[in-house]
């Protein structure tokens, strides 16, 4: 039996690219799902027939009856999220113990985490990341000064403790920021609510099988089984990569998979590239090609581009070839994936940015973050398509206009794009290979 390969699929604008749909719809060709980074940061949207189904930190694979679906090492789980996550797949008849493994090595996110995410925020001011507040960038920060709980803790008898220990600890630090806890709300509860619920939510994670998944993957690709990576986030909120400070704080690119998963850099096949026909991004921080026109809230309406975790409206904007080359040469793309499609059905031109200027002059590669503020896109504009592209199901059946478009890009990017979605169904995607 040869030894498989992992293949990944990732996000390679600012997050939202449609990963959870293409996770699900290429699921039946894997064996095992693993999510490697990230936490209930996130928001993946499933939909099939009537369901519509949005996971925060559970893979994107859970749908599919037969498939082992993993939480990888390098994933946050915050125990109410998830217990919630659990609770309504029971609701549609899905018993998530039966079909995923949890790494016992996963950092779990607490909920006075929660609370100094909010604090910073605050303190942040005008600054601010415009954070999830999930407790994201808190529990990544107690992982990497080596004092954060995991997963496999919450078997060891003297887990209370432990955690009673890391919420003193919290609670000090908050304290010093002058925060007021009595009068935060978590989910509009109360920390010690919350805290209740979290503490059920830890009985929950009991139940699942906690192990050592970097064995099992290995043991699953020493068998030849077939294993899809999925990324949360997206490339440009890489906390290396991505226009910092307005950042994640987790890996988001394909070597994020090797550290959050324990598996090699030889054991990355097909990377696939997620990205929007256009652009958005959530949250602060730089986004060169955005509109504030009414194209922009065009945009925002037809492509329903409000956040599937916090609700919040998304910026949006044109499609930004120069990051995408970016995101492409870190991610050693194999596969480009183009999302949403069918949202710019109708425009009578579309433009796309080609480049970008500074101070007059053409920029050379990719511009540091701090002058992503300053560059000028240069814009190429091209024919609209005035069809809809939602019941094609064969690359022929598309628009010339819109078959161009794809042509410009992959000439842009030197990239092959191999699959096109024109819908969120699961249905409403084409292979083009
Ligand atoms: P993720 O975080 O990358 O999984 O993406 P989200 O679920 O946060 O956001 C993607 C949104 O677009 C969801 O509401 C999806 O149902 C929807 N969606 C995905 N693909 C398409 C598509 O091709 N066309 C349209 N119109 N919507 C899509
Ligand atoms: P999915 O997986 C879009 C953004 C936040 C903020 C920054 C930091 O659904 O694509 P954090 O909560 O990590 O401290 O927020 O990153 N952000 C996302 N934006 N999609 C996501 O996930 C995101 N997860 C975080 O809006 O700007
Ligand atoms: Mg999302």
């Amino acid at each position: 039996m040869q030894r498989s390969k992992i293949d990944v699929i990732l996000g390679i604008q600012w997050g939202d690219e449609g990963k959870g749909k293409i996770v699900d719809a290429l699921s039946p060709r894997y064996d095992i799902i693993a999510r490697f980074q990230g936490g209930p940061n996130a928001g993946h949207t499933i939909k099939f027939g009537r369901t519509t189904h949005v996971l925060h930190t559970i893979p994107s694979g859970i749908f599919h009856e037969g498939k082992v679906n993993v939480i990888g090492n390098g994933v946050l789980i915050d125990a109410c999220i998830m217990a919630e996550e659990i609770e309504s797949l029971r609701r549609i008849g899905i018993e998530p113990a039966e079909r995923m493994k949890i790494s016992d090595k996963a950092h779990l996110i607490l909920p006075t985490h929660r609370l100094l995410d909010m604090a910073l925020e605050q303190r942040k001011g005008e600054r601010k990341i415009g954070s999830t507040v999930k407790g994201i960038g808190p529990a990544y920060t107690d992982k990497t000064a080596r004092c954060g709980l995991r997963v496999g803790d919450i078997f060891l008898p003297d887990f209370a403790e432990r955690y009673r220990q890391r919420k003193e600890e919290h609670l000090f630090q908050l304290a010093g920021m002058g925060f007021d806890v009595r009068a935060a709300r978590i989910d509009n509860q109360e920390l010690e609510q919350y805290e209740a619920r979290w503490m059920e939510g830890i009985g929950q994670l009991r139940k699942f099988e906690v192990v050592p998944t970097e064995l099992y993957l290995h043991e699953a690709m020493e068998a030849g089984k077939r294993i899809l990576a999925e990324g949360a986030q997206g490339s440009l909120l890489d906390i290396d990569f991505g226009s910092y400070p307005f950042v994640t704080s987790s890996s988001t690119t394909a070597s994020g998979v090797c550290v959050g998963l324990g598996v090699p850099p030889s054991a990355i096949g097909r990377v696939y590239g997620i990205f929007k026909a256009y652009c958005t991004r959530v949250g602060s921080g730089p986004f060169p090609t955005e509109l504030f026109d009414a194209t922009g809230e065009t945009l925002r309406e037809k492509g329903h581009e409000f956040g599937a975790t916090t609700g919040r409206a998304r910026r949006t904007g044109w499609l930004d070839l120069p990051a995408l080359r970016y995101a492409i040469m870190i991610n050693g793309v194999t596969d480009l994936v183009v999302m949403k499609a069918d949202v710019l059905d109708g425009f009578p031109a579309v433009k796309a940015a080609t480049g970008y200027k500074l101070d007059g002059r053409m920029v050379e590669g990719y511009p540091a973050s701090g002058q992503l503020d300053q560059v000028e896109p240069q814009y190429v504009e091209m024919e609209g398509w005035q069809e809809s592209l939602r019941q094609a199901r064969a690359y022929e059946a598309l628009p010339r206009a819109f078959r161009d478009y794809l042509k410009f890009i992959e000439k842009e990017t030197a990239a092959r794009i191999t699959m096109v979605s024109v819908g969120p169904d699961r249905e409403e995607t084409l292979m083009c290979e």
